[in-house]
């Protein structure tokens, strides 16, 4: 077995913040299961088995002896990964008992019926980036307050608090908080919750929060509760404006592909799976073996940890054999990826984000058909270690 490279898993290309680095290329052609060092900000850097191949990821995702890289642990300080209620510390029965009081909460039929408030939040925001004028960040004025107030509006925080919500979720996000300053974050993130959860608790308002406290608060610890609030924050928020300034970057660089997302919007669901699956904004996700096992017929020992390249997996699926994958077509999207993961923790807020690129793509080309950077591209900043691929800085002119 070689030994593990220093490579972070997130790694793209010198020359292309979209494209993987070459090195994620050559793991997915070794017959090696390749160990690399994963630089994480909650748990210390740790080395991982590497899986980059579609096959292998799907596997790799749905096999239960993989288990979810960061679990609850009461004894360990709060963190925004280590709280009760967060899915993504859950396995097995636990987790399906979780899961099963939120799904009713994300279905088609309850997001169709967000369009409305998200077409709203959407407007005002592009009202705020034409205030701004030229020159606007569309990070600080687009990207970011767009998932913040739409999950604002999910947990029903009321308006005079949301900027301060705003303001906590920024810093319980921020990959560069020192975990002293996350701990202290959360500790106020959840008091602020745990009176949210009193409140519906008191009268379940009309919003998801309220529906999982009228349909299964008596299921339910308050401390469970809090933890589904600050779940929501950190699995829809941070991925979802990745996703908003990684687009709007993407089809600024391609305008042809800008064209078809602007003025044909019978092709903007497809173009928004294509955007997904290329820039795949959670890049990897970890998972560590309950027991002795093998990914193809390497072995992987009970405790040892995997990382999946979800970035990798997306540019090795079956269409790879009739289109170059590593070209953005939104006019081809694919029949399948895996940015929103795979099998039973497979993204439950997916229907969501989807409508909210839907939505908020379209508009902003449509507000400003001549969008374009108001700095030369190489002054974009991107954020590449993280395990959520992020933009730092946007600023447009038209
Ligand atoms: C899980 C991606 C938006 C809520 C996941 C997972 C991925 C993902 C890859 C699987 C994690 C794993 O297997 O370890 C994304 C992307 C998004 C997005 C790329 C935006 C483009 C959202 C939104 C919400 C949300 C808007 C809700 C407000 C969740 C939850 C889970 C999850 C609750 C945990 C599911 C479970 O463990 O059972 N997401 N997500 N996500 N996501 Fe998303």
């Amino acid at each position: 077995m070689s030994e593990p490279k220093p490579l972070p898993i997130a790694a793209r290309s010198e020359g292309c913040p979209f494209t993987p680095a070459d090195e994620l290329y050559e793991m997915q052609r070794s017959e090696e299961l390749p160990r690399i060092m994963v630089p994480s900000p909650l748990l210390d850097e740790f080395e991982a088995a590497t899986i980059t191949r579609y096959e292998d990821a799907k596997n790799a995702l749905s096999d239960t002896r993989l288990r979810m890289g960061f679990v609850f642990d009461p004894d360990a300080p709060r963190t925004m990964l280590n709280q009760p209620g967060n899915l993504l510390n859950y396995n097995g029965a636990d987790h399906s008992r979780l899961r099963r009081m939120l799904t009713g909460a994300f279905t088609v039929k309850r997001v169709r019926s967000l369009r409305p408030l998200i077409e709203r939040i959407v407007a005002e925001r592009l009202d705020e980036v034409e205030r701004a004028g030229p020159g606007a960040d569309l990070v600080r004025l687009f990207s970011t307050p767009i998932p913040t107030l739409v999950i604002c509006e999910l947990l029903g925080v009321p308006y005079a608090d949301r900027a301060d919500f705003q303001h906590r979720a920024q810093i319980g996000l921020d990959v560069n908080t020192s975990r002293e300053t996350q701990i202290r974050n959360l500790a106020e993130m959840d008091e602020y919750m745990a009176t949210l959860i009193a409140s519906h608790r008191e009268s379940p308002g009309d919003n998801l929060l309220g529906s999982v406290v009228r349909e299964h608060g008596g299921e339910l610890t308050d401390d469970e509760l809090v933890g589904i609030g600050n779940m929501l924050l950190i699995a829809g928020h941070e991925t979802t404006a990745s996703m908003l300034s990684a687009s709007t970057t993407l089809l600024l660089r391609n305008p042809d592909q800008l064209a078809v997302l602007r003025d044909e919007p019978e092709a903007v669901d497809g173009a928004v799976e294509e955007l997904l699956r290329y820039c795949s904004p959670a890049t990897a996700m970890p998972r560590q073996a309950g027991e002795d096992m093998a990914v193809r017929d390497q072995k992987i020992g009970e405790g040892e940890r995997v990382v999946i390249s979800l970035l990798a997996a997306n540019r090795d699926l079956p269409e790879a054999a009739e289109r170059d994958l590593d070209e953005l077509d939104v006019r081809n999207p694919p029949k399948h990826h895996v940015t929103f993961g795979y099998g039973a923790h497979q993204c439950l807020g997916q229907q969501l984000a989807r409508m909210e690129l839907r939505i908020a793509l379209p508009a902003l080309f449509n507000r400003f058909p001549e969008l374009r950077l108001a700095c030369p591209e190489e002054d974009i900043e991107y954020r590449t270690k993280a395990l959520v691929f992020g933009v730092r800085n946007l600023p447009v002119t038209w």
